[in-house]
């Protein structure tokens, strides 16, 4: 080497360690870093292990995102380490400058960039997956990369159970950060009320444990706040004693009749004076290939079949055969799933809540959905689904701004998928235009509720304001607190953002 090129050689390898400092790394930079610090972790675009997680995305929306990388850890100190490299050791000067990654749990969500990211890095967390119970089986440990329904038949030989999801694949750390509706939730509350503790990465790399005594404001954030404070690698969930559970999807012709008994009997369902704590329920409207079609999910917490609470819906006359069973909760849920399909191409979701209505209001709601999804019939692969269900009764301990003990709300869904990037804009102003009338006719109803749940949210809806005044501003005095440099907030663009 010559003297000349010794000289360049140096500034270079200075101007690289100048710009690490700096905290200027680029994807390939963290990814070539944590290869070498975390052997075995890191897959790129031809390997397998990226291939796979990349592909097992249930949204064609998230499966189109190509990270520069994926990092899969499998425990807690990995996740801090990884989480010390992006930021430089807290070196970086602003978190512009820190690598863009995304936390990445069951890969549920349908909206583009909630949890994978372009040319970034998405951290899959599904490896930290371990389920422990303690000894007085009361609470289980439940690793933040985990899956329901690999849970569900841990918990079954205990007569025990948790409250996760209701079809198989859904992510315990977006569904519990985000809420969840789960079997118990009339008797019991959203999931994310019955989380005793969360164990998380913070953007320092601190691993710290949030309880109702500890780290309190964020225990509380964490109840709807998603993953605007840290990654959270261990849930410590309730357990409930379970038996045998009763449930599954009964089907009706779709018929003006039908649909006004079905109006009916959820006008009555939901009046407070019916109110039964073991039920959970949903009326599920369907439009695919020009034909409309209409069932029930009916299920029932305590060993009962066809219940006294359901007996409006299930004297309706009904298509045989239908799925109503008695049986385990992860049996329930595997035989659940079988009504949707396992991935989507594309497809948008958005929710709304009101209060309990009267039987023209529902028809009305229907009618709308009806009038407007037909023009569908043109999009290629395009079906939708409207979804009536009630909301999960709470006793308030969270962050998303609920009444406590109300049994009367109602929890709506659009959904729309469809084949073609070539319909996205179209399908998309549709189904808004859907819920901003369904909105406007519970408005002048005064029974609009502003709550939007945010796993049944698109990223064009306001979840984190629906939550309040007070409860924004409390989020993000908690991202402040511990995430100054608000790393969460621009390093990791995806999902909802306490500080937009
Ligand atoms: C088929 C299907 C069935 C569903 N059933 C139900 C249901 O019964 N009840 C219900 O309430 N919802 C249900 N949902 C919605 C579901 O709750 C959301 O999609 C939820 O986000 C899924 O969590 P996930 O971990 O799989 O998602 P991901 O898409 O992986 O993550 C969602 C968000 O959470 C963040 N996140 C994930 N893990 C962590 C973590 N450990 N720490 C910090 N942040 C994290 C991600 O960054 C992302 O922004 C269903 C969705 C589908 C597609
Ligand atoms: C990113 O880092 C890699 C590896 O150090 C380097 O080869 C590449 O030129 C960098 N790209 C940019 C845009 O800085
Ligand atoms: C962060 O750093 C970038 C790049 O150095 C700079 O352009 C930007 O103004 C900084 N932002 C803040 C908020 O300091
Ligand atoms: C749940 O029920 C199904 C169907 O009866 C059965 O095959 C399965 O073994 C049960 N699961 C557990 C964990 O016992
Ligand atoms: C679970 O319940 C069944 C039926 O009541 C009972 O036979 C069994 O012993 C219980 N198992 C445990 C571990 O409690
Ligand atoms: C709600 O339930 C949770 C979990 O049991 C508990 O920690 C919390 O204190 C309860 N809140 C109220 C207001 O009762
Ligand atoms: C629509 O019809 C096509 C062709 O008949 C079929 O393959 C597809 O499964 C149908 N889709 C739904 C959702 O029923
Ligand atoms: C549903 O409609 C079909 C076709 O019109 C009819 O034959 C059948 O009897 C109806 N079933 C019920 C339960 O109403």
């Amino acid at each position: 080497m010559t003297r000349f090129h010794m000289d360049l050689f140096r500034l270079v390898a200075l101007l690289y360690i100048v710009a690490i400092a700096a905290g200027q790394q680029n994807t390939s930079d963290i990814c070539l870093q944590a290869a070498s610090r975390l052997p075995g972790r890191i897959s790129y675009p031809t390997d397998s292990v990226y291939i796979s997680s990349r592909q097992s995305y249930y949204s064609g929306f998230e499966r189109a995102l190509a990270p520069g990388c994926i990092f899969r850890p499998i425990n807690t100190a990995e996740v801090s380490r990884f989480i010390k490299l992006v930021t430089a050791g807290g070196q970086y000067g602003n978190t512009s400058q820190a690598p863009k990654f995304a936390v990445r749990g069951g890969g549920h969500t349908l909206f583009s960039g909630a949890a994978n990211i372009d040319e970034g890095v998405t951290i899959d967390l599904r490896e930290i997956k371990s389920v422990v119970l303690s000894k007085d089986r009361k609470m289980a440990a439940v690793g933040g990369g985990a899956v329901w329904s690999d849970i569900y038949p841990q918990m079954v030989p205990y007569n025990l159970t948790v409250m996760g999801g209701r079809v198989p694949g859904v992510g315990v750390g977006g569904f519990v950060t985000g809420g969840g509706v789960n079997f118990l939730n009339q008797r019991y509350g959203w999931s994310c009320d019955n989380i005793y503790g969360y164990e998380v990465v913070l953007a320092s790399g601190e691993v710290v444990y949030a309880t109702a005594n500890s780290y309190k404001d964020l225990w509380l954030a964490l109840k709807g706040g998603s993953n605007n404070f840290g990654i959270v690698t261990r849930f410590d969930v309730a357990t409930f004693p379970q038996g045998l559970m009763w449930g599954g999807v009964i089907s009706f012709n779709y018929t003006k009749s039908v649909l006004e008994a079905q109006a009916k009997a959820f006008r009555d369902y939901m009046d407070p004076k019916n109110f039964d704590s073991a039920a959970d329920m949903g009326i599920i409207l369907n439009y695919a290939n020009k034909t409309f079609s209409l069932s029930n999910s009916l299920f029932y917490i305590d060993p009962v079949p066809y219940p006294k609470t359901y007996k409006a819906f299930t004297s309706i006359p009904s298509l045989s055969p239908n799925t109503l069973t008695l049986t385990n909760v992860s049996n329930m849920v595997v035989q659940f799933g079988k009504n949707l399909p396992s991935k989507v191409p594309r497809s948008i979701q958005l929710v709304y809540s009101f209060k309990n209505t009267d039987v023209p209001t529902y028809t009305k709601l229907i009618q709308q959905w009806e009038t407007d999804i037909k023009t569908l019939e043109t999009v290629p692969g395009g079906l939708s689904q409207f979804l009536i269900q009630p909301q999960p009764v709470t006793n308030g301990t969270n962050s998303m701004g609920l009444e406590a003990n109300q049994h009367d709300i109602v929890m709506c869904i659009v959904t729309a998928a469809w084949t073609n990037p070539a319909d996205d804009a179209r399908v998309q102003q549709l189904v808004t235009s859907i819920v901003d009338k369904h909105e406007r006719v519970v408005r002048r109803q005064r029974l609009y509720i502003p709550f939007k749940y945010l796993n049944y949210a698109d990223i064009s809806q306001d979840v984190i304001g629906s939550y309040g005044t007070n409860n924004k501003r409390r989020l993000r005095a908690v991202s402040r607190k511990y995430d100054p440099k608000a790393l969460f907030q621009t390093s990791v663009p995806g999902g909802f953002k306490v500080s937009k």
